[in-house]
């Protein structure tokens, strides 16, 4: 699978969905590979923060040729997670010619279901051309019981494309794991952080199987 994470507002968890996917799909031995596409390099960053043995390879790629050369540069692997960049629409597109399936994370805030609007034309414009492409957003940050994160879901059904009923809640952990370059599972399996990362997993396999 060719997973990129994309949306062009910032900071709606692009980088911290990308790293705990991507460490998610090489617990079963999966070989995968996490392209930064972002020239932030935040999950460059992320892996050199690490101490134990990398699980996962990470490439910085902030070109918008990734569709063509990513055929060179996923041999071998069974998984390719894009981290993509805030902005930059060259790269998104290009990220996106390069994916089977985008996933967009939407923060439960009016500013991030507005501004998915960009995000949502290219992956409508990609589709023309690349009818097998899938696309989804995942609701970031939840707060629980809150009003916000119930009208997140209908705001963004007014968009063509549809929304995971996974969704990851507003949690301390995602920092403190992305401090020492792990995936909230290794800090602590059994917990809900975890398990939400396991749900969007599955919900993305899933989609395209
Ligand atoms: N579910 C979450 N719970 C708590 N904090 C989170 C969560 N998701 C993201 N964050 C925090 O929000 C900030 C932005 O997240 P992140 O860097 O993943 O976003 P991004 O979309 O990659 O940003 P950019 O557009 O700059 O690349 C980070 O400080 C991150 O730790
Ligand atoms: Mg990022």
């Amino acid at each position: 699978m060719i997973v990129a994470l994309l949306n062009q507002k910032g900071g709606v968890g692009k980088t911290t969905l990308s790293v705990n996917l991507a460490s998610s799909l090489a617990r079963d031995g999966s070989r995968v590979l996490l392209i930064d596409a972002d020239p932030q390099g935040s999950s460059l960053d992320w892996a050199a923060a690490r101490e134990e043995q990398p699980m996962i390879s990470v490439v910085g790629f902030p070109r918008p040729t990734i569709h063509k050369e990513l055929d060179q540069i996923g041999q071998g692997y069974d998984h390719v997670v894009i981290d993509g960049p805030p902005r930059v629409t060259e790269l998104a597109r290009s990220a996106i010619m390069a994916a089977d399936v985008v996933l967009v994370p939407v923060q439960p805030s009016p500013y991030d279901i507005w501004a998915a609007d960009e995000v949502v034309k290219l992956i409508v414009e990609a589709s023309v051309f690349k009818e097998s492409l899938k696309a989804t957003f995942v609701v970031n940050r939840k707060v629980a019981k809150t009003a916000i994160g119930r009208d997140v879901v209908e705001a963004l059904a007014a968009y063509q494309i549809p929304t995971m009923t996974a969704q990851i809640v507003q949690r301390v952990v995602f920092a403190e794991a992305a401090a020492t370059g792990r995936a909230v599972f290794e800090i602590d399996g059994k917990s809900a952080a975890a398990a939400e990362i396991e749900a969007v997993r599955a919900e993305l396999m899933e989609l395209v199987a």
